[in-house]
């Protein structure tokens, strides 16, 4: 075979580099409490990252300047592509150079790496197939949005496509294994990128005419009767709608039009990515993900990138591809609470590989780590962020946050113990800041946070950027108010909050006041026994300013300043 020379030699070497066999410490996903943590060498680990724009890893040499800005970011992960076309430059001739230079890079800045597949599919698109899947469409088909009519995306109906993606996607993981199975500089995989059909929502090439015209596939329908109670809403209903059949076409069991077009297409597609995810598992089983672009508000299936790994469609990819280890949402959009609900619904774990890229990141970090207990949290085209100003400036500041907490955040996730809290923000950008309320079970305390404007750093002058503040008057328990309303270049507000004891809590984040309500019978005004801004070193607390006197408002609130992000341990009592 013409390939060996190349394969053989390349194994060589990576035999000569130091093969290494994966251990016990092999990156995995393991349950604590409601959660699911990745745990790498043993420990609960959060990916504080930042993906690579599409083109920066495919001329390593210009990434060497690029790491120490990472670095003073504070992120401890880099998600970057890996590219068929690069990978298998000739059919079966694999040429692993991109990706051992990129673990080399990434190991002597002690950073760690989730890599993702841009095989078969990226942004729909099969722009990464390699020449010998490009030029030969009779072999490698394609799917027709109109019939004759072919497009630069595979067709999933295909064998060959799958079989090729397949191999090169197991090559990959074979050589990962060797090259990096004792050192876990690797910790996830995302396979393909953003899959799903557009501009039409079904693949209307022969292949798949023949398949829409049969019966549903009996693994699908068991599963959907088996989970039954526990199917995503939007796919319980349209089932329902039908009479919840168990045998049938795809148009007798959901119905005729553009949603069933994109349950048989998400099917498909799924089972592709089953099969390319578990030939690599094989290999090598690290955690593999897929990822999908959301959709716009009334957009129907084939406007948006349709039958992906969206939160509408996540029983047919777990049906279809137990390898998955969950779906993740590319998140473009201002409604990031809204998407990561959903995302979190029937306990998928939550991971966000791609975010845009604005200050807003700071604080949707915090937030998904609270709230959700969120795997990772990574923006987009990070490489691209300055560490002085900006979006990379506040990520920094609240990576640096996340880095010094993560210990105790991996050990309250899953508990209940720890949520998240950020003014809520609707598609379009508007943002709601009225006051929320935090009940964890099991507080003696209820926690009020406003958004309203805090002061800033309590040596810094009393006016924020965001106008003037007043405090309220008198009574225990009052909160901060503005003098001002309207917040047009509002600086991102939130964080999150765990519960260190039934009267003790951590807050952390920007731009909250928060009040306390005693919970039940006993004496009804909570009082602050102490506030401290804390920082953490190794996973124990450093005590740094005790905050009363104006930065409590005399004992009423505690305040976390706009534009700095920072920690207080917040003990309380309650007095009549
Ligand atoms: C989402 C894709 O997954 C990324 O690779 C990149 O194309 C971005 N969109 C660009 O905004």
């Amino acid at each position: 075979m013409k390939s060996q020379p190349i394969a053989v030699a390349l194994l060589v070497a990576a035999t000569a580099l130091g093969a290494q066999q994966p251990d016990a410490g092999i990156p995995q996903l393991r349950k604590q409490g409601t959660a699911t943590q990745l745990v790498v060498d043993g420990k609960p680990f959060l990916i504080l990252g930042g993906e690579l724009g599409n083109s920066t890893a495919s001329d390593l040499e210009r990434m060497r300047p690029m790491w120490a800005k990472l670095r003073a970011m504070n992120l401890n992960t880099v998600i970057a592509p890996v590219y068929w076309e690069f990978l298998e430059p000739r059919e079966g001739q694999f040429d692993f150079t991109q990706v051992d230079s990129l673990i080399a890079q990434s190991r002597a800045n002690d950073m760690r790496l989730v890599l993702l597949w841009f095989g078969s599919w990226k942004n729909s698109m099969s722009s990464y197939v390699p020449e010998y899947v490009k030029l030969d469409q009779a072999r490698f088909p394609r799917t027709e949005a109109t019939r004759g009519q072919g497009q630069e995306i595979l067709s999933p109906f295909s064998a060959a496509n799958w079989e090729a993606d397949a191999r090169a996607f197991a090559a990959l993981m074979r050589h990962l294994r060797a090259f990096d199975g004792s050192r876990h500089t690797v910790l996830m995989v995302q396979v393909e990128n953003e899959t799903g059909m557009i501009p039409e929502a079904r693949d209307h090439s022969p292949a798949a005419d023949s398949l829409f015209a049969r019966a549903v596939p009996p693994q699908l329908l068991v599963y959907l009767e088996r989970h039954r109670d526990a199917l995503a809403p939007e796919l319980r209903d349209r089932w329902a709608a039908r009479g919840n059949r168990t045998s049938g076409t795809w148009e007798d069991v959901f119905g005729a039009g553009v949603h069933t077009d994109e349950l048989f297409m998400a099917w498909h597609f799924a089972q592709y990515h089953e099969r390319v995810a578990a030939a690599g598992k094989r290999e090598y089983p690290l955690p593999m993900y897929a990822n999908a672009a959301l959709i716009r508000p009334g957009y129907l299936p084939g406007r948006y990138v349709s039958a992906g790994p969206l939160p509408h469609l996540i029983d047919v990819w777990r049906a279809a591809s137990p390898s998955t280890n969950f779906i993740a949402p590319d998140i473009y959009f201002p409604n990031v609470a809204e998407w990561t609900e959903k995302y979190t619904r029937s306990a998928n774990p939550l991971f966000i590989p791609e975010a845009r890229l604005t200050p807003q990141v700071s604080v949707d970090a915090l937030y998904v780590f609270g709230k959700h207990d969120a795997i990772g949290y990574s923006p987009f085209a990070i490489e691209g962020a300055s560490t002085e100003q900006g979006a990379g400036a506040a990520l920094a500041r609240s990576f640096g946050l996340l880095a010094q907490l993560a210990p105790l955040i991996a050990q309250h996730q899953g508990r209940g113990t720890m949520t998240g809290v950020m003014p809520a923000a609707g598609f379009e950008g508007t943002v709601d800041e009225a006051p929320q309320t935090i009940s964890l079970a099991g507080a003696e305390y209820t926690l009020n946070v406003s958004f309203a404007n805090p002061p800033g750093p309590p040596t810094a002058a009393p006016a924020t950027a965001d106008g003037p503040v007043s405090f309220s008057p008198g009574l225990p328990g009052a909160t901060l108010q503005t003098t001002q309303t309207t917040r047009a270049s509002s600086a991102p507000r939130g964080g999150l909050v765990i519960m260190l004891a039934p009267n003790e809590f951590l807050i952390a984040g920007t731009g909250m006041v928060v009040t306390f309500t005693p919970n039940g019978a006993g004496a009804p005004i909570a009082g602050i026994l102490a506030a401290d801004q804390v920082h953490y070193e190794k996973g124990n607390w450093v005590r740094g300013l005790r905050m009363n006197g104006d930065q409590t408002h005399q004992g009423r609130h505690v305040a976390l300043g706009t534009g700095e992000f920072t920690v207080q341990r917040v003990k309380l009592y309650r007095y009549r």
